[in-house]
């Protein structure tokens, strides 16, 4: 069955589905967007991320009301079109189509692009086995806060990762770990302190991450928002890295040096279940 696609007010098949040549979005990266996942047919987070799309949107003065235009109402749409039960719904929001210039040009409607993919999330093989990065410089923009979709970098060093044979890439600031290539890292002291680094432009502000501090300060784990080293990661307990398609994922192996015992620790397991138990309860329907 071919995916219905949501373009710019209307559902269409996607293979006709089409937005302009001239889209800032394609021309400029000139456009934000969201991934939510779907798991048991609601959706996780979904108000978490609205209003993190709303600060997108406004850091880059984009002109869209998520919740005037009825964006939940889309996405209920989508998934019912698409009966996607297990997957993600894909959001961007471009600032819009205009003769191509370095001046973003006021006045023109953002262009509005969904669409769904089915993944086996839950159950996701690299959750059992965890996942090996490598590391890389961090050489992105430094507005990483904004959702935006200038993702070359980062699809650049994840395809490096996996011609070397490992899974995903940890960037570093100098020796500090900023974040994975689509994911925060975070790591578990000897002394089973959650160790993540602090908010700040040099990150993506993670739905994922804020909600799996929230589940472990709630169970009485000890949380420090604080930068940590590479070093660091590599003589942690454990170390896993979070976001909205992979919940909580171990890293097993960082530049080729087992972390830990190198095998998926209980700490990165309990809290990957702990996050599924409270997003379960907490769904979007
Ligand atoms: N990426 N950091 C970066 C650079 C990311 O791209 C992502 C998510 C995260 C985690 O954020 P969240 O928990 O809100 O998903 C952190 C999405 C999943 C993607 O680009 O597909």
């Amino acid at each position: 069955m071919a995916r219905e696609v949501y373009v710019n007010g209307a559902f269409v098949d996607e293979a006709s589905a089409s937005v302009s040549v001239f889209d800032r979005g394609f021309l400029f990266a000139d456009a934000v967007y969201e991934v939510t996942a779907v798991i048991d047919g609601g959706f996780v987070d979904f108000a978490a991320h609205q209003t993190r799309l709303q600060r997108s949107l406004a850091e880059l003065a984009i002109d869209y009301d998520p919740i005037a235009s009825g964006l939940l109402d889309i996405h209920r749409e989508l998934r019912e079109r698409n009966q996607l039960h297990e997957g993600l719904i894909y959001l961007q929001i471009s600032r819009g189509a205009a003769d191509r210039s370095f001046i973003k040009p006021t006045a023109i409607a953002p262009s509005v692009v969904l669409f769904t993919q089915q993944a086996a999330l839950v159950d996701a093989p690299d959750a059992q086995r965890g996942i090996r990065v490598i590391t890389c410089p961090d050489l992105r923009w430094h507005r990483r806060d904004i959702k935006t979709t200038q993702l070359l970098y980062s699809s650049l060093m994840k395809s490096q990762a996996i011609d070397a044979g490992v899974d995903d890439v940890w960037m570093l600031e100098g020796d500090t770990v900023t974040e994975g290539s689509s994911s925060n890292a975070h790591i578990i002291t000897h002394d089973g302190v959650l160790v993540t680094r602090p908010l700040s432009t040099d990150i993506l502000h993670g739905i994922t991450r804020a909600a799996v501090l929230n589940y472990a300060r709630e169970q009485g784990l000890r949380v420090e928002e604080r930068v940590f080293t590479l070093a660091q990661a590599k003589a942690a307990k454990e170390a896993f890295i979070t976001s909205a398609t992979a919940f909580v994922m171990p890293v097993v192996e960082i530049d080729g040096e087992p972390v830990g015992d190198g095998q998926v620790g209980q700490g990165a397991k309990r809290m990957r279940e702990l996050y599924l138990a409270e997003s379960r309860q907490r769904l979007q329907s």
